[in-house]
């Protein structure tokens, strides 16, 4: 049998079985490969999908994105996580105007100095939509690279990004970048995954070290475990008939400028603030907790719900609160936890 480069088996394999029909394959602009790919830095491609395509029918192009506030992209990013990568969409369309005329750069220099993007997603860009010739090194492809030249328990460090982007950079062929690197991570969702591989099917088995080796457990990025730390919040969900008190989280944390319900450290501090705001009710309840995992903490979350008989006009100085209508929602970033609770109303 001829023997096949590496590069010539993936994309054999990609003509006949790799995905072409995902939402932002379809009429492809550099905007459009933007966002998506910035979703898809942290987040599954089946989880994706749905925030993909609210995201493009309410902003199709820079110019509807150009008008948009942070509150208008964090309202479309609720329920997805990792809300810097909202906050960082939203500064690059201010340098893209500033400095690039309203029109998306289409030179990685260029586009690796906007906010958000590193090496790998401005490859992904460049070459999923202008088919130009860049490598992509998302995890799917580390994990073929170090199964496929068996490489022994890599430490997840500089070294071995090095040292991965160097075959990567080796292997992706000159044409049809587009088409490589889609497959390459396509093989690395859908074949060569983290547990149950399907090497069975693998178009690279062959000539893939691990498989020939056995040796699939060795060859795995090896990140120095940590236990992650709890932290614990009370929420204070104060509940006027179909509305709920939210306040703008200000604080630089993780849900900055998304609303949430006051939050307190423990249980004595949120009742104290329930007396000094005098908000009397007889409708007071504790809500099942629940846990929220972040990728450094887990949040352990005590909710407790507040019915109030008479409306309250609450203020603050900033008028960074409001009440939120659950029947009427304002267009506003809520963390995942915020929804979940909504859904029990
Ligand atoms: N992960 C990152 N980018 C992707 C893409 N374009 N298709 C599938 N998975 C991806």
């Amino acid at each position: 049998m001829a023997k096949y480069t590496i590069s010539q088996l993936v994309l054999n394999w990609y003509h006949e079985y790799g995905r072409k029909h995902l939402p932002w394959q379809k009429n492809q602009t550099l905007y459009t490969v933007w966002i998506s790919e910035v979703m898809l830095q942290q987040t599954q491609v089946e989880s994706a999908i749905p925030f993909f395509k609210k995201f493009i029918l309410r902003f199709p192009n820079l110019q509807a994105l150009q008008k948009a506030t942070l509150d208008d992209i964090l309202y479309l990013w609720s329920g997805l996580g990792y809300y810097h990568r909202a906050k960082n969409i939203h500064k690059a369309v201010q340098i893209i105007y500033e400095k690039h005329h309203g029109k998306f750069p289409d030179q990685f220099l260029d586009i690796i100095q906007l906010p958000g993007i590193g090496k790998s997603t401005a490859g992904a860009i460049l070459s999923l939509s202008l088919n130009y010739f860049y490598s992509i090194l998302d995890g799917n492809v580390k994990r073929i690279l170090v199964r496929y030249y068996g490489i022994i328990s890599p430490l997840k460090n500089r070294i071995t990004e090095k040292k991965l982007w160097n075959l990567i950079e080796s292997i992706t062929p000159i044409h049809n970048t587009r088409q490589f690197n889609q497959a390459m991570m396509d093989i690395g969702a859908l074949i060569c995954t983290i547990k149950m591989t399907k090497c069975y099917i693998c178009p690279l088995k062959q000539t893939c070290i691990a498989y020939k080796k056995n040796i699939l457990k060795q060859c795995s990025l090896q990140s120095i475990k940590t236990i992650k730390p709890k932290k614990i919040s009370w929420f204070i969900i104060i509940k006027f008939y179909n509305h709920i008190w939210m306040i703008k989280n200000t604080k630089k944390n993780l849900w900055k400028n998304l609303f949430c319900f006051p939050q307190f450290d423990n249980e004595n501090t949120a009742l104290e603030w329930l007396k000094e705001k005098k908000i009397h009710s007889n409708k007071i309840k504790k809500l099942i907790s629940f846990i929220h995992k972040f990728s450094h903490y887990i949040l352990h979350i005590y909710p407790i719900l507040v019915e109030i008989p008479d409306f309250l006009p609450f203020y603050d100085q900033n008028n960074n609160s409001i009440w939120y209508n659950l029947k009427k929602p304002q267009h506003v970033g809520l963390p995942q936890p915020v929804k979940k609770i909504f859904t029990l109303f």
